[in-house]
């Protein structure tokens, strides 16, 4: 009787309306994403919306057993809402990473089952696209899979973040490239699942090797764009997968993903000044080819929160630059306070933020907004970059990669090209970290022993704290010492 009941309610004119309300708000919660003030209305939308998705899905004709659907939801909700109360910002990017994984891995599986249940009804060109859809959607699944599962590793520092790269890996990936489209040709001419069978398998372990090899030879400041390129495919592999279950919802919603991560890649390559063609075509990690970069020498000038507190009050511009380690110090709340201490006396503070800096697109952004900072003082690098020369002091918080000038004076650094925050050529820098160490690409960094740079070194939220701790007390002392006079 349950099942009779469902079958009245969810008619397919229902699910159509469903599935049309459901993709509505996705759009929506893609506009709303796009500017920190309308986020979280834009999660929201996309919550509601994939709540109507999974229910209508679940109501629909096609699905009968559900013990195990019911028995699936509750451990993938409880796996999902555990990583999400548990993951720190910090590691968002490696649990995208693992996400998209697993969008690669349902298609390989959706694929391999359609194929075990193929429908010989189907004739000629109806068949013919079935078959393609299920090769096609297995081969970027297993890609997106074993991609995906390195990016991850890289990110998690379970594996090197140094590119590893095969000798005439090209060579290598174009052959398995082309094998693959051999097997294509034997999968589409064959005619009984049996025969199906073996080349859909050989091609699934070769496109699964094609998967590693390609994000194996990544380099260190090229992850961003790989992660952005492997949620793209995520997309396209969804809308692979609703072409293999005729399912409108997830060819809509893939390739709103899809096309959303393409673009993102081309924005990131733009910032990382790398060609896109390139990159999609295999050639990520290609400036890794080059060498170390420069030996740097020279002498660092340590300083002090008190030091620090005298140039700031002596300012009348200043500019933060934060970076990952103003993430992992979680230091943007201490940050915040010295902003409002600034600007409640009238000197100008504003963010300059790299469109790579921290470890995914708009980290940065977040956490100052956490902060409650207003987002009018928050500047891209382009609005921001020309003004350094202007400004009196920079405080770099945890910044390293995205503030070397090697990147534009050394082209033999592994980084050389990609635009960076031109700190220096501010009157004085200061710099928040805990060593001379380098970033996340693994360079060294000249403008640690720039004469007009000061390091303070220890954790971001220690310093910066005892920086604000500097300012109010000597505030009050002012504020005593008048009253003194005055008496
Ligand atoms: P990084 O170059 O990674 O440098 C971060 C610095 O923070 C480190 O040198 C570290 O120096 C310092 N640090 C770490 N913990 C700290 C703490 N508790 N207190 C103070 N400092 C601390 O950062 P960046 O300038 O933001 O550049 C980002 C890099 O990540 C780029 O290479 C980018 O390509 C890459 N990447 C970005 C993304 C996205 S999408 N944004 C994704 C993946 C990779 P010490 O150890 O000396 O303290």
């Amino acid at each position: 009787p349950f099942a009779a009941i469902i079958l009245i309610i969810m008619s397919n004119n229902l699910l159509t309306v469903a599935y049309i309300g459901a993709i509505a708000l996705f759009i929506i919660s893609v506009w709303g994403l796009s500017k920190p003030e309308t986020a979280p209305r834009g999660n929201i939308y996309g919550i509601i919306g994939m709540i109507i998705a999974v229910v209508a899905t679940a109501l629909s004709h096609e699905v009968t057993g559900y013990v195990p659907l019911i028995v699936a939801i509750i451990i993938g909700g409880t796996i999902g809402a555990i990583a999400a109360v548990k993951v720190a910002m910090t590691g968002l990017p490696q649990m995208v990473g693992l996400f998209n994984s697993f969008v690669g891995l349902a298609a390989v599986l959706v694929g391999f089952s359609e194929l075990l249940k193929l429908d010989y009804s189907l004739v000629g060109v109806e068949l013919t696209i079935h078959k393609l859809e299920i090769f096609i959607g297995v081969f970027v699944g297993a890609i997106t899979f074993t991609g995906s599962v390195i990016a991850f590793a890289k990110l998690q520092g379970l594996v090197t973040s140094k590119p590893a790269m095969i000798p005439g890996r090209h060579w290598v990936n174009l052959a398995m490239f082309i094998g693959c489209i051999g097997l294509g040709f034997e999968f589409m001419a064959a005619a009984s699942t049996e025969a199906m069978i073996l080349p859909l398998s050989i091609m699934t372990t070769i496109s699964s090797i094609l998967g590693i090899n390609m994000v194996m030879a990544i380099g260190g400041a090229d992850m961003p764009v790989v992660i952005s390129i492997l949620n793209s495919y995520s997309g396209w592999v969804g809308t692979a997968t609703g072409f293999m279950l005729s399912n409108d919802l997830l060819i809509v919603t893939g390739s709103i993903v899809g096309s959303s991560g393409a673009i993102l890649s081309y924005v990131m390559c733009k910032a990382m000044n790398r060609s896109f063609l390139n990159v999609v075509l295999g050639g990520f990690g290609e400036g890794a080819n080059v060498t170390p970069g420069a030996k740097i020498e020279g002498e660092a000038t340590p300083t002090n929160a008190a030091e620090t507190a005298e140039l700031l009050k002596e300012a009348q511009s200043v500019i933060i630059v934060p970076g990952y380690g103003m993430a992992v110090a979680q230091a943007q709340h201490a940050v915040s306070d010295i902003t409002k201490f600034l600007r409640a006396r009238n000197i100008n503070v504003r963010f300059g933020i790299h469109p790579v800096a921290g470890r995914m697109p708009g980290h940065m952004n977040v956490l100052l907004a956490e902060a409650n900072l207003p987002y009018d003082i928050v500047l891209e690098m382009d609005e921001i970059n020309d003004d350094f020369p202007k400004t009196d002091v920079v405080l770099v918080i945890g910044a390293n990669d995205t503030v070397n000038p090697s990147a534009l004076d050394d082209p033999n650094s592994p980084i050389a090209g990609m635009p960076v925050m031109e700190v220096w050529k501010a009157d004085a820098v200061v710099v928040f970290k805990r060593s001379l160490g380098s970033g996340y690409a693994g360079v060294g960094n000249p403008l640690f022993f720039k004469e007009n740079t000061f390091m303070l070194f220890g954790d971001a939220k220690k310093n910066v704290t005892a920086v604000y701790a500097e300012l109010t007390n000597s505030a009050t002392e002012t504020i005593k010492e008048t009253v003194l006079v005055a008496s």
